[in-house]
C-alpha cells in the first residue's frame, strides 16, 4: 500500500482505529477522521508508535454536521490531490432519539447520510488517480431494516433498533446504487459486516438499558477483537483479489448475500434522490 492514500472515518476507536493501524502497517498514508481532537491525537500517537509510520494524518470533523463534512472535504483537498481508499466507518448507536444540528435523526445522519455526502464530495479526487476503492462499514442488521420514507427521521414513532437497522440498510442500498453510478470509472464501492466486535459502540449510549449493557459487556470476550473486525476492511482496501469487484456485500473477506430489500433498485434510487434533497447538493 506504499504511496496509497487512505481515509478512515471514526478512526479514534474500535474498528476504525484498528483499520487505520492496519493500513499504516501496510505502508499506506492514512488520514484519520475523528470528531474529538484529543481522542484523535491519542489514537494517532498510538498508531505512529506501533507502526513507526510518519504518514498518519488527522482531520477533525463531527460527521453529524453537514457543514463540518463540507469543511472536511475542503481541508482534505487542501492537503491532498488524490484519494485511493475511502473507508466510511464512523457510526453511533442511540436508544433514544437524538437530533443533529441539521435537524436529522442522528443514526440516519451519521451512519448513512454523512457517508453519502462525504463520498459525493470526494468523488473527483477518488476518480482522479483511479483505481480507487470505497468501503462502507454496514452490518448484518441491515437485513432487519426497512426504509420508512413516511417517517425517515423517526419523528412520529422512534425505536433505536429500528432506526439503526434502517441506517445500515441505507448503507447497503447506497453501496449498490453508487456502484451502478460509478460503472466505467474504475472506482469500486463495497460494503461489509465486520462481525460482532467488542467495541464501545453500545457503552457510549447513555440510555442503553443497564441490564443489556451488562450482558453486552459480559459477552465481549466471545466477540471479535477490533483487529479481527477490521480484517475485511483491510482485505477490501488492499487485496488484488477484489480489484474491479464492486457493489458487493462482504462478510469474513467473502462476498455474502445481502437482504432481498437491499437489491431493490427502485428503492435505492428513491433513497438517493431523497438523500440529495437532504444535503441540498
Ligand atoms: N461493533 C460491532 O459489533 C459492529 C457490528 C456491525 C457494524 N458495526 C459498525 O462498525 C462501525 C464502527 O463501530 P465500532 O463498533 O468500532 O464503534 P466505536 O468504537 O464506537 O467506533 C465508532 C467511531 O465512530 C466515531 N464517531 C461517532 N460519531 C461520530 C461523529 N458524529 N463524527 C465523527 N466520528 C464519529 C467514534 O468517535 P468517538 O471515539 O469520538 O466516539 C468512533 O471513532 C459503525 O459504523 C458500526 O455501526 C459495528
Amino acid at each position: 500500500m506504499n504511496g496509497r492514500i487512505c481515509m478512515v472515518t471514526g478512526a479514534s476507536s474500535g474498528i476504525g482505529k484498528a483499520a487505520a493501524l492496519g493500513l499504516a502497517r501496510m505502508g499506506a498514508t492514512v488520514v484519520m477522521v475523528c470528531r474529538d481532537e484529543s481522542r484523535g491525537d491519542a489514537a494517532r500517537a498510538e498508531i505512529r508508535e506501533k507502526t513507526g509510520s510518519q504518514t498518519v494524518d488527522l482531520l477533525i470533523a463531527d460527521l453529524s454536521s453537514q457543514e463540518a463534512i463540507r469543511r472536511l472535504a475542503e481541508e482534505y483537498r487542501g492537503r491532498y490531490d488524490r484519494l485511493h481508499v475511502l473507508v466510511n466507518n464512523a457510526g453511533v448507536y442511540h436508544t433514544k432519539r437524538h437530533v443533529t444540528v441539521d435537524g436529522l435523526e442522528a443514526m440516519f445522519a451519521v451512519n448513512y447520510l454523512a457517508r453519502f455526502l462525504l463520498t459525493n464530495l470526494l468523488l473527483d479526487v477518488l476518480k482522479k488517480r483511479a483505481p480507487a476503492r470505497i468501503i462502507n462499514v454496514a452490518g448484518a442488521y441491515h437485513a432487519k431494516g426497512r426504509i420508512d420514507f413516511d417517517d425517515l427521521q423517526g419523528e412520529r414513532d422512534f425505536d433505536g433498533q429500528r432506526a439503526n437497522h434502517q441506517s445500515k440498510l441505507a448503507d447497503v442500498l447506497f453501496t449498490c446504487e453508487l456502484a451502478r453510478r460509478l460503472e466505467g470509472t474504475r472506482v469500486t464501492v463495497n460494503c461489509l459486516h465486520p462481525g460482532m466486535v467488542a467495541t464501545h459502540l453500545v457503552d457510549k449510549d447513555k440510555d442503553f438499558p443497564k441490564l443489556l449493557k451488562l450482558l453486552y459487556r459480559l459477552s465481549k470476550p466471545l466477540m471479535k477483537s477490533p483487529e479481527k473486525g477490521a480484517e475485511t476492511i483491510l482485505y477490501l482496501a488492499s487485496s488484488p483479489e477484489v480489484e474491479g469487484v464492486t457493489g458487493q456485500y462482504f462478510v469474513n473477506k467473502r462476498v455474502a448475500q445481502s437482504s432481498p430489500e437491499s437489491h431493490n433498485v427502485q428503492l435505492a434510487r428513491r433513497l438517493w434522490e431523497v438523500s440529495e434533497k437532504l444535503i441540498e447538493m
